[in-house]
């Protein structure tokens, strides 16, 4: 097992990283022992894996929340059901909240805690490999709102992590081919020798092989930490992460989020990213291949669906990275690098879409 810390002072949390993980709970997190414990999940997941969590706490008294599979359940009415199950079974401030699941569970489970009474510990079990490398770290909460996705929410910490890397076994693999595109993220803007690992594990990674699974996402969770520990709230540096999310967020939006899944519109959106860094001068055209070429090999998609430009330009104004009515795009410089950019020409903007669809 490898143990990581989010260093955010009174506020730190470790990040337990190893192999049948969830047998070992109880251990990992003695402070939960006696506890009145809240565990969201969903049936998908937690008929996989609720027994084993539920066995580790036989001494505390466990409330169990279903909220429904997908991210139309990620919504205020879900939130509102969770908060009335906590006030109905009488839960207290010293009450704790767990998230079984994908990001969906983990979302809006945090979102629960930072609210409930103010604010109750919470705790992360994220069973989805998206949720491992990437939403179960760094604190952000939300729910859906009709108007768009995660309008509503808070930043709040967990107090730990818990990734047992074993449940990915049973993921789909759509959903495991979307979150090694998080973490070919990482290696894109911050890592480039772990780029390179990654680009000669690819059989590895795909075949799901244990110990290959544990250190990618044991060098994502390393360098998601180093950059929430240096900007949580997201004021420079933590905008990083969000390279192809703003071209990748108007592929899912314009298709009603039910089309394109996150981490393959993150695809799609890191290639027409880096498509605009090679025209803008910034990324050299071998850095470009090679970004493409190890997506590809993920089973990831690399063009983009065709859709006017008035559409993409509508959905990328709703990001809620754009400041002062100007698109900001995160563009790799070469391979383990990255800056955000604040004034992007529209016309180049364009073409790298239209070569990218
Ligand atoms: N908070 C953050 O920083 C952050 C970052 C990225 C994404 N997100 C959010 O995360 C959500 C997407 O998360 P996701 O991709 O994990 O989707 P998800 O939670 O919907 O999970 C995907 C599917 O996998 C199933 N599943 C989960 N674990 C499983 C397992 N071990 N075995 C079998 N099936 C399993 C789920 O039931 C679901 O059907 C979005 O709402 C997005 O906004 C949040
Ligand atoms: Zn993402």
């Amino acid at each position: 097992m490898q143990t990581l810390t989010v260093q955010l002072d009174e506020r730190s949390y470790p990040i337990f990283i190893g192999p049948q993980l969830l047998d070992q709970a109880a251990e990992l997190l003695p402070e939960l022992a006696q506890r009145q414990l809240l565990i969201v999940t969903n049936h998908t997941v937690g008929d996989l894996y609720l027994v084993r969590l539920q066995q580790q706490f036989s001494a505390a008294r466990v409330l169990v929340h279903y909220i429904g599979d997908g991210e139309q359940f990620k919504s205020l009415d879900s939130y509102a059901a969770i908060m009335s199950d906590l006030i109905g079974a009488g839960f207290n401030r010293d009450c704790a909240v767990l998230a079984l699941g994908g990001g969906v569970v983990g979302d809006i489970a945090g979102f629960v805690a930072a609210t409930y009474q103010r604010g109750v510990d919470f705790y992360q079990i994220p069973t989805t490999l998206l949720a491992q490398v990437d939403s179960s770290v760094g604190g952000k909460t939300a729910v859906n709102h009709p108007g768009g996705k995660n309008l509503i929410g808070a930043f709040y910490q967990p107090r730990a992590v818990l990734i047992d890397c074993d449940v990915l076994n049973s993921l789909a693999p759509r959903d495991f081919y979307c979150g090694l595109a998080e973490v070919v993220k990482y290696g894109i803007i911050h890592d480039a020798d772990f780029f390179g690992w990654l680009e000669q594990q690819q059989q590895a990674l795909l075949a799901r092989d244990s110990a290959t699974l544990q250190y990618a996402i044991a060098s994502s969770c390393r360098i998601k930490a180093d950059i929430v520990a240096a900007d949580e709230r997201e004021q420079d540096v933590r905008a990083l992460l969000n390279l192809g999310h703003t071209f990748g967020h108007a592929i899912e939006a314009a298709n009603d989020y039910n089309q394109w899944r996150h981490g393959e519109a993150v695809a799609a959106g890191t290639v027409i990213a880096s498509r605009l860094a090679v025209a803008m001068q910034l990324l050299s055209a071998s850095d470009f291949r090679r970004i493409v070429a190890l997506l590809q090999a993920l089973q990831l998609p690399v063009k983009a669906p065709a859709m006017p430009w008035e559409t993409w330009l509508q959905y990328m104004q709703r990001d809620k990275k754009v400041k002062a009515g100007k698109l900001r795009f995160v563009l790799p410089t070469a391979i383990g690098k990255s800056k955000l950019l604040t004034d992007c020409d529209e016309e180049l903007v364009a073409a790298a879409i239209a070569d990218a669809s």
